[in-house]
């Protein structure tokens, strides 16, 4: 029989799309499933940007663009960066991707040797772990600790630098943890980067959704990091775009000209309208933008207060993102039990925390990407779930 390939093993489908079917086929019995599994936006796209689309293919922009991306929205980008992240960058330094997860495999496939080493969060977004995978490169984990509010441990990193280490990434406002990692932090790993010739991939794909004081801080505006970062971004998350496709990363030209070469091979280019509706988000959609955030922070308040009520249960409060990574340890389950109970007992999908890392043992990830009764409804149900589990 005819098999795919062997790298495919090296592959496998992530636990949120299992946790997803499964909860998927429960609700198609007639079960009221919470879900608090996906990492989306429940909010429509802002009126302003889908009108941009809209009148855009009206207009007949339905052509192939440049792969890098049309010259408009690369210049909308470096104002965005210029006046967000204080990052001066040229239109050059720019490639539109097809989401940040296309920049995310770009850079690592464009700049990553085999047998080359990439420091990756433990707990981390699944790409980062299966994508070097791909292309023989070696993702080597370094841990974010609930003792630490998640903050990296320079010091622990460095420790696991070996003469193959090539490339850093970092992710903040983090996924599953919704840690913001601190300016303190940041410049201590610029130091590190700088010490042993790193290349960065900063992945600030929530950057805009942060909560009381916390302040997100692009590494790449750090003194002497530009030039060995890539700083991956995209409108999923805080436009609340998931389905249109669209992102950026922005780094040296001669880095873009090599991550070019693979989106050329892939996608050619992103959706044109799409870009054209992506200047009118970066441009006009702030107020959009912080309603939402506003909505977060509401949802965010009530969930962490019910977990931190529930006894056996605790969290730390994320400082960004919608994610809330829930310390489970004493209730003695596992992640994938509890996430199992929850959903059978319960009709609350999560995600268990072990999906993400082995440092994600003992947690589960709810996301409050979901509606305010809802999740209160579904802090009702997990309260009764656990007082059953412990009684
Ligand atoms: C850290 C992180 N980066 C990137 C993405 C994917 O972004 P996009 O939809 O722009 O490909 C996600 C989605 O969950 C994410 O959590």
């Amino acid at each position: 029989m005819l098999t795919a390939a062997s790298r495919m093993s090296a592959l496998p489908f992530s636990e949120i799309r299992v946790m997803m079917e499964k909860a998927t086929a429960l609700q198609r019995q007639g079960a009221d499933v919470i879900h608090m599994e996906i990492g989306r936006p429940d909010f429509d796209t802002p009126d302003i940007i889908k009108d941009a689309a809209a009148a855009s293919i009206r207009s007949g922009n339905v052509f192939y663009t440049s792969n890098f991306g049309t010259p408009e929205l690369r210049q909308a980008i470096t104002r965005k960066l210029m006046r967000d992240n204080h990052i001066d960058y040229t239109p050059d330094e720019i490639l539109v991707t097809v989401g940040t997860g296309e920049g995310a495999y770009a850079a690592i496939a464009a700049l990553t040797e085999p047998e080359d080493e990439v420091l990756i969060p433990d707990p981390v977004w699944l790409n980062y772990l299966h994508v070097p995978r791909f292309f023989g490169t070696v993702p080597v984990r370094y841990p974010l600790r609930e003792e630490n509010g998640y903050q990296i441990d320079p010091e622990e990193l460095e420790r696991l630098i070996t003469p193959n280490t090539r490339m850093l990434v970092i992710n903040s406002p983090g996924n599953p943890t919704g840690a913001v990692q601190s300016a303190r932090t940041l410049t201590a790993l610029a130091a590190i980067a700088q010490r042993h010739d790193l290349i960065v991939v900063s992945d600030e794909i929530y950057e805009k959704l942060i909560y009381g004081d916390a302040r997100h801080v692009s590494i790449a505006s750090l003194p002497g990091m530009k030039e060995r970062t890539v700083t991956l971004n995209g409108f999923s998350k805080c436009y609340s775009m998931t389905g249109w496709r669209l992102g950026y990363a922005a780094a040296p030209s001669r880095w873009i000209d090599a991550m070019v070469r693979v989106h050329q091979y892939v996608n050619t280019c992103a959706p044109s309208f799409v870009q054209e509706a992506g200047i009118t988000a970066l441009e006009k959609a702030e107020a959009d933008v912080q309603r939402m955030v506003a909505e977060y922070a509401r949802r965010r308040s009530c969930i962490v207060s019910a977990i931190e009520s529930i006894p056996s249960l605790h969290c730390t409060a994320p400082d960004g993102a919608f994610y809330l990574f829930v310390n489970i340890k004493q209730t003695g389950l596992s992640s994938a039990q509890m996430a199992g109970y929850l959903l059978e007992s319960a009709q609350i999908a999560v995600v268990p925390g072990s999906a993400f890392g082995p440092m994600g043992e003992g947690y589960i990830r709810l996301s409050y990407a979901c509606e305010y009764q809802r999740i209160v409804e579904a802090m009702e149900r997990l309260r009764r779930a656990v007082q059953a589990l412990t009684s």
